[in-house]
């Protein structure tokens, strides 16, 4: 009965997308458990780009059941946008599923993540979820489940908002066109893991915007590492039988907030921009660019209990000349392995980097890990060397943007189901 959770290790963005699309292939249930429309996984399906912001990726397939879990939020509008964009390609929505529990986005919520902006430095996606999770925490939230009550009930509970009359009738309308998705979904995905199914929990987002173990206050409002997946899916921990976790071969971040391993050289971080085609899938934003944190992924891949990696967007590299790997940081001259709790330990970082020849060929083809590169084996080597304490091995490797350009050094479903 596996339960199995993907999650980034990074700053998001990590290419967790296609790596779910290619383990929903195999599974009859994927299910997003926090974040919302912050989002935005870009996945290749036959020659086709699609950009799903809150609808699991696992979508794409005809018979795969998609959860939106109850520690998510959700805009009905851009919800509605995302079906309909679904919808006018042929693809079937009709396995998708939203749990009642799920905190509303409102229109006020949008407004205040935009002023809040404006006033900190944290650079939101502006889709209002930070104030979401804060009336939610607050208790003066709305969730899905309270759409279904007469109106004079839901503007009731709307009070605490200005003027709750013009948009109690317009979640109203909202409720109808999404009202037979709506089911207790911790009942349906409990069901589909004692049933014997490969159950697929996606995080979004990533490890280090997590809330509680991010470079908070530079964080998302919501968990994002694997714990989350129980807690927002309405399953207990037994549920979850293994996690992978999913870096980048280098890292980018999006937003404000520190980056140890930011390349300064504008020209080089260019270069690594647009061989990543690294802008933002939600805001467009161009996203800062430099070198795989060794630290970072460290601290990561323990908080996250990780049982598999896997490193994606390899081939990106192989368009640079010099690759530079952090293996570990300075900070005030002394060397140290761990990742700082405190914003303002993190001006004082140095990182050490290892540098590393390019191999400078296309490596889009290559369908085995000894067939690679020696200098991009090298680099698949100094990060198993980083997290070999934990007996982490590489499941996958991303090798080009396409569903099939992924080395797979183990099936992940076979190796949790025993055949
Ligand atoms: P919020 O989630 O919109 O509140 O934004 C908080 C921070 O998280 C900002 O730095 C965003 O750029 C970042 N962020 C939120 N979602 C994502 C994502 O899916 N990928 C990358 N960065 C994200
Ligand atoms: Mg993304």
């Amino acid at each position: 009965m596996p339960g199995l959770v993907a999650v980034g290790l990074q700053f998001g963005d990590e290419g967790k997308g296609k790596i779910v699309d290619y383990l929903a292939k195999d599974s009859q249930m994927v299910v997003r458990f926090s974040g919302g429309n912050n989002a935005g996984h870009t996945i290749v399906h036959n020659n086709k780009t699609y950009k799903l912001h809150v609808i699991p990726s696992g979508i794409l397939y005809k018979d795969v059941k998609c959860v939106i879990g109850s520690g998510t939020v959700i805009d009905i509008t851009s919800l509605l946008h995302e079906i309909r964009s679904l919808v006018s390609v042929g693809i079937d929505i009709s396995n998708l599923y939203i749990s009642d529990r799920a905190h509303v986005i409102l229109p006020i919520h949008k407004e205040r993540d935009n002023i809040q902006n404006q006033k900190s430095k944290i650079g939101t996606t502006g889709r209002g979820i930070g104030p979401t999770y804060t009336d939610k925490v607050k208790r003066t939230g709305i969730r899905i489940a309270d759409l279904s009550l007469p109106l004079s009930e839901l503007k009731d509970l709307l009070h605490s908002f200005e003027k709750p009359e013009s948009f109690a009738e317009g979640l109203k309308k909202q409720y109808e066109q999404i009202k037979k998705f709506i089911v207790e979904t911790q009942f349906l995905i409990n069901y589909y893991i004692k049933t014997g199914n490969n159950v697929l929990f996606e995080g979004a987002q990533g490890a280090l915007l997590d809330v509680d173990y991010g470079t908070y206050p530079f964080v998302t409002s919501s968990n994002s590492i694997a714990s989350f997946a129980a807690m927002g899916s309405g399953v207990g921990p037994t549920s979850i039988d293994a996690v992978i976790g999913i870096t980048k071969a280098y890292m980018t971040r999006v937003g404000n907030g520190p980056f140890p391993t930011y390349e300064t050289d504008k020209k080089i971080e260019e270069k690594i921009r647009k061989a990543g085609n690294e802008y933002g899938a939600t805001t467009g934003r161009p996203r800062d660019c430099g070198w795989l944190d060794l630290t970072a992924l460290r601290y990561a891949s323990e908080i996250n209990g990780i049982s598999y990696l896997a490193v994606t967007k390899l081939d990106v590299l192989s368009k640079l000349k010099q690759i530079k790997i952090s293996q570990t940081y300075n900070i005030e001259d002394r060397e140290t392995l761990s990742f700082p709790s405190t914003i303002s330990k993190f001006k004082d970082i140095t990182p050490t980097y290892k540098l590393l020849d390019s191999w400078g060929k296309d490596i889009s083809s290559c369908k085995k890990e000894r067939c690679l590169p020696n200098n991009a084996k090298e680099l698949l080597q100094i990060i198993k060397e980083a997290i070999a304490y934990q007996s982490i091995n590489i499941s996958h490797i991303g090798v080009g943007q396409g569903r099939n350009q992924i080395i797979e050094n183990i099936n992940i479903w076979k190796d949790l189901n025993g055949f």
